[in-house]
Formats: structure tokens, sequence, C-alpha cells
């Protein structure tokens, strides 16, 4: 079976919040309840959630205190977790993730080191020198937007944690700490709707598209 880490130990600085971004109220409860309700549904139990200094863990799940950058946290809450085969590693601040895309993350753990959600990218990138003159028009049918849940097996990702703090501190995800140390990496299409909240406009649309999902009342 998987364990999952829930990395929610962010200040949110950029949201600007009067709490640490994952204790935010969206859709009537605290930002990380959303993430913790799939991935129940799809069936991990074994939770480990890396906090805020002071803030307590979630009922059901184990919590540990949380390091100064996203990788730090993620290798404090593997430190703390039992020792399943796989672990799936996801953000907090991703609420409008579903059971399926765990389970689809964990799924393609079959046959690579690490499985993470990616959605196709709908922009045209272009790369720019530091004068903003385009360099070049990349091939958008090979590029895709990453996101969480990122699914590893287990020595792989220890592996990839193994690296110096200043490793760490450049990784904005845990797949290139795989990819660097020589493990296979596959992507599972997700979509846009699994967006991170980073910004207050963020968090409008999470609020938009979790009021879409709840129950409606009945029609007289
Ligand atoms: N995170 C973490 N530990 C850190 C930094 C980030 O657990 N030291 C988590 C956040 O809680 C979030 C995820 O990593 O769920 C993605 O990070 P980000 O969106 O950058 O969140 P914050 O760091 O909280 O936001 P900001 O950068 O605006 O301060
Ligand atoms: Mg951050």
């Amino acid at each position: 079976m998987a364990v999952a880490l829930l990395v929610a130990a962010g200040s949110g600085e950029r949201l600007g919040a009067d709490r640490p971004k994952a204790f935010v109220v969206l859709g009537g409860r605290p930002m990380l309840e959303w993430s913790l309700e799939a991935l129940r549904a799809a069936g991990i139990a074994d939770i480990v959630v890396a906090l805020p200094e002071g803030w307590a863990a979630p009922e059901g799940c184990a919590g540990v205190t949380g390091g100064a950058t996203r990788s730090e946290s993620v290798r404090a809450a593997l430190a703390a977790a039992p020792a399943d085969d796989a672990v799936v590693v996801h953000d907090a601040a991703r609420p409008l993730v579903t059971p399926e895309h765990f389970t689809a993350a964990l799924a393609a753990l079959a046959d690579a080191d690490c499985a993470i959600a990616a959605a196709p990218m709908t922009d045209t990138i272009k790369e720019a020198g530091p004068d903003r003159l385009v360099l070049a028009t990349l091939d958008r049918s090979r590029l895709w937007a990453i996101q969480t849940p990122q699914a590893f097996r287990r020595p792989a990702l220890e592996r990839a944690l193994g690296a110096g703090e200043d490793v760490l501190a450049q990784a904005t995800d845990d797949a290139w700490l795989v990819e660097r140390t020589g493990g296979t990496v596959r992507v599972v299409e997700s979509t846009p709707a699994n967006l991170k909240v980073t910004t207050p406009y963020d968090l409008r649309i999470a609020e938009h598209l979790l009021a879409d999902r709840l129950p409606r009342p009945p029609a007289h």
C-alpha cells in the first residue's frame, strides 16, 4: 500500500492571509481538508502532514513540523512515514485534486520510479534572453505543466532527498530530484483544474470550482 505525504508547512506569503495557506478556509473548511478527503476516497489511510510550527495535525493523520524549504518538509514527513513501498507526495495548496489523481499516479509506478500529474500546455511557450529578445519557440506538444500528486517508489525518493541542502533548496518539485539521480519519471495526464492556490485570485477560482462540486438543494 501507499503512504501519503501532504506538505502544508508553507507560510503562504503570496496569498497574504492571516494564517498559513493550508489553513485558510476554502469552501467552508481549512484548505488541506480537501486533499485529505480525496486521499481517503482513494483508499490511502496512512497520511503524514508537514505542518507550520505550532499547528496541530488533522484528525487521523500523523503530523511533523516542516522545514525551511518545501523539499525539507517532504524529507521530514518521509522520515515519519511507515515503511510502505510507494509514497505519494501532494501539496495542500492543490485542494482540487481528485481521488483519481492519486490512483493514476500510483498505478503508473508499475514501469517508472516516479509518476507525476501534469497538464498539457495550452499556451505557446517562448524562450527569451535577459534582453527580452526571443531565442526560440518551444514545441508545445512535448511540454507539460507539472502538478502534484507525485508518486514515488520509496527507494527512488529516499535517494533523491539525500541531496545536499543547496540542491534541495533549488528544487520546485521532487521529481526533478529523481531526474538528477538517474531515476525514470513518467507524466500522467491531468487537467488545469487541479490548480495551485498561490494568490488571492487563485483562491477565488478554487472557491468557484469547489462550489460546483457541492450537492445542490433539490428543485421545487
Ligand atoms: N511547503 C512546505 N514547506 C515549506 C514550503 C512550502 O510544506 N517550507 C508546502 C506548502 O504548504 C504548499 C506546497 O509546499 O502546500 C507548495 O508551496 P507554495 O505554493 O509555494 O506554498 P507557500 O510556500 O506556503 O506559499 P508562498 O511561496 O507564497 O509563501
Ligand atoms: Mg513557497
